[in-house]
C-alpha cells in the first residue's frame, strides 16, 4: 500500500502506522479519527482505536471452539492485537497462549475479551469482565431473557459490543435497507426475506434474518407483521407483511436475501457468506474498537459508523 492510498482500510491503519512511526516523531499513541497528512494528501485513520504501538491485549473466550481457533489465526496474523490467554473448558487443542479452564482462574492483564462460546459460560464472563473493568465482544447466540438482562446491566460498568451476527456485510446491509424501506415500502413494493442455511441449523429462521426484518420494520413504525408459513393460509400476502422463510441443505454459511418486489420491477439486497472468516474478521475489528472504551452497549454498526 502507498501514501496515496487515501481509502486506506482500517485494518491497515497498524501497518502504515509502523511504515511512519520511524519517521514522524512524537506520534507514539494515535487516536480515534486521527488524520495524517503527507506531501498534501490526507490519510484518515478511521476509528478504530490504536494503543500506541502496543498491541491489543485480548482475552479469547471459548479459544478451542470453531470461531475461537479462527479468530486465533487471524489475530496471529495482525500486527495490532493479540490473544494473550484463552479460556475453555476443553483442553485438547494447543494454543501459543496460555489457556485457562476458569475464567475466574484467569489472572493475564488484557484490553479487551472476545466471547465466541456457549450460553451458560457467559454469566461468569460478565462477572470477569465488571470485576477486571474489561470491555467485551460478545458473541454467543442463545442467550435467555435473564442473561440479556444481565448483558444490560453489566454495560452501566463496562464497553459492551453484541452482535448476533459480526459480518461487516451484514451489519452496512442492516442501515441501507433502512433506506430502502422508507422509499420502496412507501410505493408499495412488498418485502420478503430468503434465507439458507446449512443441514445442522436446528433453529429458524435465523437471527440475522429476524434481524433484517426488524431493522426494516423499525423504519416502517413497527406497522409490519413477519409471515413465516403460508401453507395454511389461503389468502393474498397483505400489504403490511414481511414474510420470511428458511430454506436448509448442505453446508451454506450463510445466505440471505430481503426482495422488495413491486409493479414490473424487483430490488433485491444479498449477501452471501462464504466461511466463518467474515465472523472472525468483524469480532477482530470489532475488539479493537471496544479496547478503552467507557461503559456502554455498543453494536456493529459503532464500528463501522
Ligand atoms: N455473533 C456472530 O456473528 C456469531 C458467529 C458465529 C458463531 N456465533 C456464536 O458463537 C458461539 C460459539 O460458536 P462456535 O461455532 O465457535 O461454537 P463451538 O461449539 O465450536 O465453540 C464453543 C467453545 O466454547 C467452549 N466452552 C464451553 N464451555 C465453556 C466455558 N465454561 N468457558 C469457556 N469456554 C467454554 C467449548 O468447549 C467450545 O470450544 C455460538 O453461540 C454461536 O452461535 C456467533
Amino acid at each position: 500500500m502507498s501514501v496515496e492510498d487515501a481509502d486506506a482500510s482500517e485494518t491497515d491503519a497498524f501497518t502504515l502506522m509502523g511504515r511512519f512511526h520511524n519517521s514522524l516523531s512524537g506520534l507514539q499513541v494515535a487516536q480515534e479519527g486521527i488524520k495524517w497528512y503527507d506531501t498534501g494528501k490526507q490519510i484518515r485513520f478511521g476509528r478504530e482505536r490504536i494503543m500506541g504501538n502496543k498491541k491489543i491485549r485480548a482475552i479469547m473466550h471459548g479459544c478451542n471452539g470453531k470461531m475461537g481457533q479462527t479468530i486465533s489465526g487471524l489475530i496471529a496474523a495482525d500486527e495490532g492485537i493479540e490473544i494473550v490467554a484463552g479460556i475453555d473448558t476443553y483442553d485438547g487443542l494447543s494454543n501459543p497462549y496460555p489457556v485457562f479452564r476458569d475464567i475466574g482462574a484467569c489472572d493475564v492483564e488484557a484490553d479487551v475479551v472476545i466471547d465466541f462460546s456457549v450460553a451458560p459460560a457467559v454469566d461468569a464472563m460478565l462477572a470477569y469482565c465488571v470485576g477486571k473493568k474489561l470491555p467485551c465482544v460478545l458473541c454467543t447466540t442463545g442467550l435467555s431473557e435473564e442473561q440479556l438482562a444481565a448483558v444490560k446491566e453489566a454495560s452501566g460498568r463496562v464497553a459492551i459490543l453484541k452482535s448476533a451476527n459480526m459480518s461487516l456485510g451484514i451489519n452496512l446491509l442492516l442501515k441501507m435497507l433502512k433506506e430502502a424501506a422508507q422509499v420502496l415500502a412507501e410505493a408499495g413494493f412488498d418485502i420478503e426475506i430468503v434465507e439458507k442455511h446449512h443441514n445442522l441449523k436446528k433453529d429458524a429462521p435465523s437471527g440475522t434474518a429476524l434481524a433484517l426484518a426488524d431493522s426494516i420494520n423499525e423504519e416502517l413504525d413497527n406497522s409490519y407483521q413477519y409471515v413465516y408459513d403460508r401453507s395454511q393460509i389461503r389468502e393474498q400476502r397483505g400489504k403490511k407483511e414481511i414474510g420470511i422463510s428458511a430454506v436448509r441443505g448442505g453446508t451454506i454459511v450463510g445466505d440471505h436475501d430481503v426482495i422488495f418486489a413491486g409493479a414490473d420491477e424487483v430490488v433485491t439486497f444479498s449477501h452471501r457468506a462464504y466461511s466463518k472468516m467474515v465472523f472472525g474478521k468483524g469480532a477482530v475489528q470489532a475488539a479493537k474498537f471496544l479496547a478503552g472504551k467507557p461503559a456502554g452497549m455498543y453494536d456493529m454498526s459503532d464500528v463501522i459508523g
